[in-house]
């Protein structure tokens, strides 16, 4: 949720401050990247240097700087307009007042009114202070500007007293504004299934009948949907790909039956289900429970069918919204429109294999999306990250609507 974000946190003068080298550290190991405005007195609870060094950035308190006898000033409203979420942690009762205000007598509070993005606030006082009338004035003019609080705990505070005001901790700040983000995505609180990657299916122990699937178009749409708010339970075969989202729940299988189980074991509880795995339609119908030994002459494997997961989740469906995949060589639409019907489904996405960069192994893909209205989209060639937004925008537009 934080990866790729430009945190700017704004440190005021508490002694929670010392906790903020913590946070750094969290919102950095989560692939965010952090700039840091602190005020003066703030820096006499953490060290600059220590901030500096953590967020690989330099850290801001003054409008100018000097150095090697020249002067420069910071930039305030750059700084305001570069970031994506500004948080202001610890947020004093001085600092809190100063915002709702409007006052601007440090390089904080200018870049405070300078920032257009989205504002968090971590109060942090003693209790009285927390229960002022003066202070909750301050934090609800805050809330009705629509910057968000991120309450203060209870505990031990630093003047001895126990109560409310310790600010949150570190890793609660952090889980609070991923929960907080993740609420305003279109997928939030949607629960998907995503199948991907081959089916081995065992010969003996050492051989299996497998295809060329990476997985990759699966877990482009799994990555995808997770950053989209979505609850992934990401059904994979064998495959080189790994993934890691908190939002992501991998499930190793190697058989069409394995995947079969593990699908039908969590459909109940999923919104929305996409069969993106190159599934083997056969296996062998014994499996040697020993390595087969070569023979003079031909060998003859016995076949049997494998269930159709796709197909069975279309007989079993109820509210889910259902996505197949159809790779086609000839007379390709008419075949995806069949299949879209005899599955039960929400939508097909169609690849040609016709169409050069389309289907296995490559980096790109070129879909047609169908829907059950047989309303046709077209795209062209593009990346399989690129496919798995274009095919989420259309599945989203359709549970929305
Ligand atoms: O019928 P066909 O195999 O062409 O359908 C492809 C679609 O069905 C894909 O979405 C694939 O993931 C799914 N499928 C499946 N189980 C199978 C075969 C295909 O889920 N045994």
């Amino acid at each position: 949720m934080l990866g790729g974000k430009k945190i700017l946190l704004g440190i005021s003068g508490g002694i929670a401050a010392y906790k903020t080298t913590f946070l750094v550290r969290l919102f950095i190991k989560a692939g965010a990247q952090v700039k840091i405005v602190m005020t003066q007195s703030a820096s006499s609870f953490v060290s600059p240097l220590t901030l500096s060094t953590l967020s690989k950035n330099p850290v801001l308190s003054d409008f100018v700087n000097e150095e090697d006898g020249s002067l420069s000033w910071n930039n305030h409203v750059e700084l305001g307009l570069w970031a994506d979420i500004m948080l202001v942690a610890p947020a004093t009762a001085n600092t809190l007042s100063k915002m709702a205000n409007g006052v601007c007598d440090n390089l904080l509070l200018a870049t405070y009114l300078s920032a257009k993005c989205q504002v968090y606030f971590a109060p942090a006082m003693d209790l009285d202070m927390y229960k002022h009338p003066s202070t909750k004035n301050s934090i609800e003019k805050l809330q009705s500007y629509g910057n968000v609080m991120i309450p203060a705990e209870s505990g031990e505070l630093a003047s001895g007293l126990h109560g409310e005001g310790r600010m949150a901790e570190p890793e609660n700040i952090i889980q609070f504004i991923e929960k907080d983000l993740a609420e305003g995505l279109p997928l939030s609180g949607k629960k998907v299934l995503i199948t991907a990657g081959p089916t081995y299916e065992a010969i003996d122990p050492v051989r299996f009948l497998g295809n060329r699937s990476t997985g990759a178009m699966g877990f482009e749409l799994a990555q995808k949907a997770a950053d989209l708010g979505a609850e992934v339970v990401l059904v994979s075969g064998p495959t080189h790909l790994s993934i890691s989202h908190s939002g992501i729940q991998l499930v190793q299988v190697t058989s069409a039956q394995e995947m079969y189980d593990a699908c039908h074991k969590v459909y109940p509880n999923m919104d929305i289900a996409i069969c993106a795995a190159a599934v083997a339609d056969y296996r062998p119908k014994h499996v040697a429970t020993e390595k087969i030994k070569k023979k003079e002459g031909e060998m003859h494997l016995e076949l049997e069918r494998n269930p159709d997961i796709l197909l069975s989740l279309g007989e079993v469906k109820k509210h889910q919204f259902l996505v197949g995949f159809a790779l086609e060589t000839q007379n390709e639409l008419e075949n995806a429109k069949e299949k879209l019907q005899r599955k039960h489904l929400d939508a097909i996405v169609l690849n040609s294999l016709k169409d050069d960069g389309a289907g296995f192994g490559g980096t790109t893909n070129k879909i047609t999306f169908i829907d059950k209205n047989l309303k046709i989209k077209t795209f062209g060639l593009k990346t399989k990250p690129e496919v798995a937004s274009d095919i989420w925008d259309e599945i989203i537009s359709r549970i929305h609507a």
